[in-house]
């Protein structure tokens, strides 16, 4: 009876793990609102590697008014955490690009080409701001992907400017834009307004990946809550998430 058990139980089973990648995260340390140590960071990933998942893209915040990260400043995060991560065991591999706002500085980053990409499909995740989208947005996304880029949107479930009218995520994710949900969004961590819209665009093929977008142990506790929601389940039962595919 309880070798039947565990056997049911090993089938039905489908959590984080199973996304292998995480492509959405705030470990490097002292750089953004992240992690604000190397312990920190080194804590989490530990936690985080006990649930299975074997990949970490590093995606700190760069924004011109806030988080001014170069390529220098988060490569140099990301060789101390590496040899941090060493030092403790952590067997977790560890990339590095950023999470971009879309602005105007994402514009002059374009023209200079010192963008920050992961994956075999040249990916960069970008990010809007929460009170309204930049003007020239899908100028700036359009520029990206005529250089040869595969742009990511981070939580389209966030931009509450869109929460009653899904036709801009459309046009977007036709236009081959990915659509990347924050994990923490199905644990209710943003609110329940924040869930449902997740849940929504999950149901309604807008979604292509997960995200953890960890940036402290709450963050990481609501990660792995995530996995008791229903939509998350049914999502990995669909294999809605592509996380698998982008390495
Ligand atoms: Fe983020």
């Amino acid at each position: 009876m309880s070798f039947l058990k565990g056997l049911f139980e090993s089938k039905s089973v489908s959590g984080i793990a199973d996304l292998e990648t995480d492509i959405h995260s705030h470990f490097l340390p002292g750089i953004d609102d992240g992690c604000k140590t190397v312990e920190e960071a080194v804590d989490l990933l530990k936690q985080y590697e006990s649930t299975g998942i074997k990949r970490v893209v590093c995606t700190s915040h760069i924004m011109k008014e806030f988080y001014k990260n170069t390529p220098e400043t988060i490569s140099k995060a990301y060789g101390i955490l590496q040899a941090a991560c060493k030092e403790a065991n952590i067997f977790i591999e560890l990339h590095y690009a950023a999470e971009y706002l879309i602005d105007e500085h994402l514009e002059e980053l374009i023209e200079k080409d010192e963008i920050l990409h992961f994956g075999k499909n040249k990916f960069v995740l970008t990010e809007l701001s929460y009170f309204t989208p930049f003007k020239a947005y899908r100028d700036i996304i359009s520029k990206l992907q005529q250089k040869g880029y595969t742009v990511i949107l981070a939580h389209p479930e966030r931009y509450s400017y869109w929460h009653y009218d899904l036709s801009t995520l459309r046009d977007l994710h036709r236009n081959g834009v990915l659509m990347q949900v924050n994990l923490p969004s199905l644990a209710a961590y943003y609110g329940n307004t924040v869930r449902k819209h997740a849940i929504t665009l999950i149901r309604k093929g807008l979604i292509d990946l997960a995200g953890g977008d960890i940036h402290n142990q709450r963050y990481l506790n609501a990660v792995i809550n995530s996995q008791k929601d229903k939509a998350f389940g049914n999502a990995m039962k669909y294999n809605v998430f592509k996380n698998k595919l982008l390495f």
